[in-house]
């Protein structure tokens, strides 16, 4: 019998069922890919913002992608240990992503602040769906990872919108 895609690599030492386990490594995937797309834009911020907040942003932007590398690693890795594969070319990350793309040319510091805040809600949006997807699956261990990424992005994008304020 043919073996699908998610779970042809090796046997899962997970005890959950192939179907859930194939279910959640999709979902992971799908998390895999804004969060690859997200850790680029953040990049692109970070190099170039311009502007009288420059000092405090640069530096937090730059705290945003480290955290945001970790969770990528994390979830692809969650996926992999559940039987599945973990996708993350670029090209297959551009054609996948859920997340806007960002406009490149821009400079203003206070602009990134609002771009960012809202690709983080559209990101956070993303998790807590493949989260529930984990607790339909029994999968405590994949929710327990995905509550991490969301308290930590919830932080974050409680720092930018708190930047906004007038
Ligand atoms: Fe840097």
């Amino acid at each position: 019998m043919a073996k699908t895609s998610a779970t042809r690599s090796y046997a899962s030492p997970s005890p959950l069922p192939e179907e859930a386990r194939q279910r959640v490594a999709t979902a992971l995937n799908e998390r895999l890919a804004d969060g690859l797309d997200l850790w680029t834009q953040v990049k692109v911020a970070h190099w170039n913002i311009k502007g009288p907040y420059f000092a405090g942003l640069h530096p937090l932007f730059e705290t945003f992608a480290v955290d945001l590398a970790e969770r990528n690693d994390e979830i692809a890795e969650r996926a992999v240990t559940l039987g599945g594969l973990a996708y993350g070319t670029a090209r297959h990350v551009a054609r996948e992503s859920r997340i806007a793309e960002y406009p490149q040319e821009t400079t203003r510091d206070l602009e990134h602040v609002a771009l960012l805040a809202d690709r983080f809600d559209t990101y956070l949006e993303g998790v807590r769906r493949s989260r529930g997807v984990a607790e339909e699956a029994r999968d405590i261990d994949t929710v327990d990872l995905l509550t991490v990424t969301i308290s930590q992005f919830e932080k974050h994008t409680w720092f930018l919108r708190a930047s906004l304020e007038r």
